[in-house]
């Protein structure tokens, strides 16, 4: 008998799961889907983190915090759930949120009274190159139609060595505990959506978008080639999501831009 007979049959590759697809590169099935879940959207969002998305933010807040920006632009913004955290934390911070969502700006302005709120496209941002010292993007920049671009975009509005903020979903980095919480991305949270709000397809997405999505390190060399120095990640709820900081840079400046600046009183909703 030979070797490659008696051995025993090799054991099937453990596959990772791959995204079925990436909808998120159509900005209109995007849109779309959160006009549909903006009045329920801070429920489930609740109801589908154990209340941890209030922890997320509130440590999305002490950078903020920390940096003492003051001019601060909450990119999809939604509900205004996080820029509503940041103002509470940085009273003198002058902030503003953007989104491509009227209702969920209305949500935000409706819950929240949240002053300044702009609607706009992450992608074709209406504000002047260098005019804010901080940028948060929680839980937006994974929904957006090109990564690299938003980065880009971002970069540009930003200041040289303003700071980024991107909150976002990711894996647990533990073997055992990113199968487990795949079976609850996968399959329980859809079903749980799905009665609270009836939209099982929407929460579907969700778990393809987070298998999609740079994590780790991968994020760490996206945001230095789109114009960030000094990236850091730091995990948290066990790598459930994570959170990037970096700096722009000064050569980022050099992006060119055409965009006018806005009226910042305009909320578009
Ligand atoms: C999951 S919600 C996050 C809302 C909020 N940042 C939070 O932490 O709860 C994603 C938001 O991103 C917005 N969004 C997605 N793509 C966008 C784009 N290209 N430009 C502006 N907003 C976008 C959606 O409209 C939605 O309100």
């Amino acid at each position: 008998m030979t070797n490659s007979s008696s051995a025993p049959p090799a054991a099937p590759a453990i596959q990772e799961p791959q995204p079925r697809h990436r909808p998120a590169e159509d900005p209109a099935f995007v849109q779309a889907l959160f006009c549909r879940v903006a009045a329920r959207y801070d429920l489930v969002n609740t109801i589908l983190s154990g209340g941890l998305d209030w922890f997320w933010r509130r440590r999305a807040a002490a950078h903020i915090r920390r940096w003492a920006p003051a001019r601060l632009l909450d990119l999809a913004t939604g509900s205004g759930v996080l820029l509503a955290t940041c103002q509470r934390a940085s009273p003198e911070t002058w902030a503003v949120g953007a989104d491509f969502c009227p209702p969920m700006l209305a949500q935000a302005r409706a819950k929240r009274g949240l002053p300044r709120l702009v609607a706009a496209d992450g992608l074709r941002l209406p504000f002047a190159d260098g005019s804010f010292d901080a940028l948060t993007v929680a839980f937006g920049l994974r929904n957006m139609a090109s990564w690299p671009g938003a980065l880009r975009e971002m970069a540009r509005v930003l200041r040289p060595g303003g700071h980024l903020l991107v909150l976002d979903f990711s894996l647990p980095s533990r073997p055992w505990l990113r199968a487990l919480y795949r079976v609850y991305l996968h399959h329980c949270l859809p079903t749980i959506a799905a009665l609270v709000c009836g939209e099982r397809s929407a929460y579907r997405y969700l778990g393809d978008s987070i298998e999609s999505f740079p994590r780790g390190a991968a994020m760490l060399a996206l945001l230095t080639e789109c114009g960030f120095r000094a990236p850091r990640a730091e995990e948290l709820s066990a790598g459930i999501v994570s959170l990037y900081t970096a700096e722009r840079t000064v050569a980022a400046a050099a992006i060119p831009s055409s965009r006018a600046n806005c009226n910042l009183t305009t909320s578009g909703a």
